[in-house]
C-alpha cells in the first residue's frame, strides 16, 4: 500500500495536463484500477486482517482523490496566469493618431456629377464591366468589321476551346448601357451611367482602366439644342464657374447622327494643368443625337422618339478640376497621393451645400 501511494502520488505531482491526470486517475481509483483490484483482495482475507486492510485501502483511494483534485484545480490556476500572462495589455498606451481615409478624385467628381445631372432630371443606371460584345459594339451600330472595333483597344476574355460565341469583353466605354437602359425602362428616358471602362492604352492622358460617365435623353422632341445646353449647364456647374470655354467639334461616332466632340479650354504651363485660360484644348466628351438604329436596339421606336446621348471622360473632369496633371498616379495608390488629392470622408457634394468646398 506504501507503494502504490507512493507511486500515484509521485505522478499526480508531476503530471503536466488534465489528460495524463485522468489516465492516473483511472489506473489508481477507477472501477478496474489498482486500487479497486487490491479491494476486491479483501474477501480472502481474515476479518482480522481486513479490519486493518479495508479502512487504510479507503483512506488510501481518498487520498489520491484529494490529491487528483488539488492537482487539477492547480493545473486550472496554472493556466489562466498564463493566459493572463499571454493576454496582458497595457491600457494606459496612448492611442495611434486618428487615421481616415479619403475620397478618391474619381469617386468625388462621380459624387459632383450624379448630383448635378439628377437637378437636371437624371437618374443614374448602371451596367456590367465585362459586356457583350453585341452591347458593347453591335447594338451601337459598331458591326464586325467597323474600324472603331479596332480603334477601341479592345480587351477580349477568354472563351473555352470549341466555344464560337463571340468572346465578352471589358466594356471599352459605358455606352453599352445605353441599351440595357432602354431595355430595362423603355423611353421617354433620362439616364446617366458613370463607371468603369478599359482600353489597351498608357501615357500620360490614358490608363488601361479609366472611367465615363454616359447620359443618354430620349423623348418625342428632343434635339441637338437640348444636348448643348445640357452639357453647357453640366460644364459650368462641375467646375463652379459662369463662364467655360467649350469648343464643339463636328465629329464621328457610329451611334449617333449628328455628333459632335467638346474639348475645353486649358493650359499645361510648367506642367500644371489649368481650365479657362491657355491656348490648348483638353478633349472631355463625345456626343450626338443617337442613330435611329441604337433606339430600335435598345427596344424603341425610331419612328416616334429620338433623343442625345454623351459620354464624358471622369478621370479628365477630375484632373482639369483640381490640377492634377498625370493621369496614370490616379491608379497607383500611393498615400500620399490620395493624401494630397483625396477629400474628406463626410462632405457630401451636393448644389446647395456647394460641390467640392
Ligand atoms: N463612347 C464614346 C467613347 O468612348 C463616347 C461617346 C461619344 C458616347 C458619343 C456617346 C456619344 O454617348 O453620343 O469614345
Amino acid at each position: 500500500m506504501d507503494d502504490l501511494k507512493a507511486k500515484y502520488l509521485g505522478q499526480i505531482a508531476e503530471a503536466g495536463d488534465e489528460s495524463t491526470l485522468e489516465a492516473i486517475r483511472v489506473a489508481a481509483v477507477g472501477k478496474k484500477g489498482e486500487v479497486a483490484l487490491k479491494m476486491r483482495e479483501l474477501g480472502k482475507m481474515t476479518p482480522e486482517e481486513r479490519q486493518v486492510a479495508g479502512p487504510a485501502l479507503n483512506a488510501l483511494k481518498d487520498e489520491i482523490n484529494s490529491a487528483l483534485s488539488a492537482k487539477k484545480a492547480a493545473l486550472a490556476d496554472a493556466a489562466l496566469d498564463e493566459r493572463l500572462r499571454t493576454e496582458w495589455l497595457d491600457v494606459t498606451l496612448p492611442t495611434r493618431a486618428r487615421r481616415q481615409g479619403s475620397i478618391h478624385p474619381v469617386s468625388q467628381a462621380t459624387e459632383e456629377l450624379t448630383a448635378i445631372f439628377a437637378e437636371l432630371g437624371f437618374s443614374v443606371a448602371e451596367g456590367p464591366r465585362i459586356e457583350t460584345d453585341w452591347h458593347n459594339f453591335d447594338a451601337l451600330n459598331i458591326p464586325g468589321h467597323h474600324p472603331a472595333r479596332a480603334e477601341m483597344d479592345t480587351f477580349y476574355m477568354h472563351r473555352a476551346e470549341g466555344d464560337n460565341r463571340p468572346p465578352h469583353v471589358l466594356r471599352t466605354h459605358t455606352s453599352p448601357v445605353q441599351i440595357r437602359s432602354m431595355e430595362l425602362q423603355g423611353a421617354p428616358i433620362r439616364v446617366i451611367c458613370p463607371g468603369g471602362v478599359y482600353r489597351a492604352d498608357y501615357d500620360q492622358t490614358h490608363t488601361p482602366m479609366f472611367h465615363q460617365v454616359e447620359g443618354l435623353a430620349i423623348d418625342k422632341d428632343i434635339s441637338m439644342a437640348n444636348l448643348k445646353w445640357v452639357l453647357e449647364e453640366f460644364v459650368k456647374a462641375f467646375f463652379e464657374v459662369d463662364d467655360v470655354e467649350l469648343r464643339f467639334r463636328a465629329s464621328h461616332f457610329p451611334f449617333t447622327e449628328p455628333s459632335a466632340e467638346v474639348d475645353i479650354r486649358c493650359s499645361w504651363d510648367n506642367g500644371q494643368l489649368k481650365i479657362g485660360e491657355g491656348d490648348d484644348w483638353m478633349e472631355i466628351l463625345g456626343s450626338g443625337m443617337v442613330h435611329p438604329k441604337v433606339i430600335a436596339a435598345g427596344g424603341i421606336d425610331p419612328e416616334v422618339y429620338q433623343g442625345f446621348a454623351f459620354g464624358i471622360g471622369i478621370d479628365r473632369l477630375a484632373m482639369l478640376k483640381y490640377g492634377i496633371p498625370d493621369l496614370r498616379a490616379f491608379f497607383d495608390s500611393d498615400l500620399r497621393w490620395l493624401r494630397h488629392y483625396g477629400f474628406a470622408a463626410l462632405d457630401m457634394p451636393n448644389l446647395h451645400g456647394g460641390l467640392s468646398r
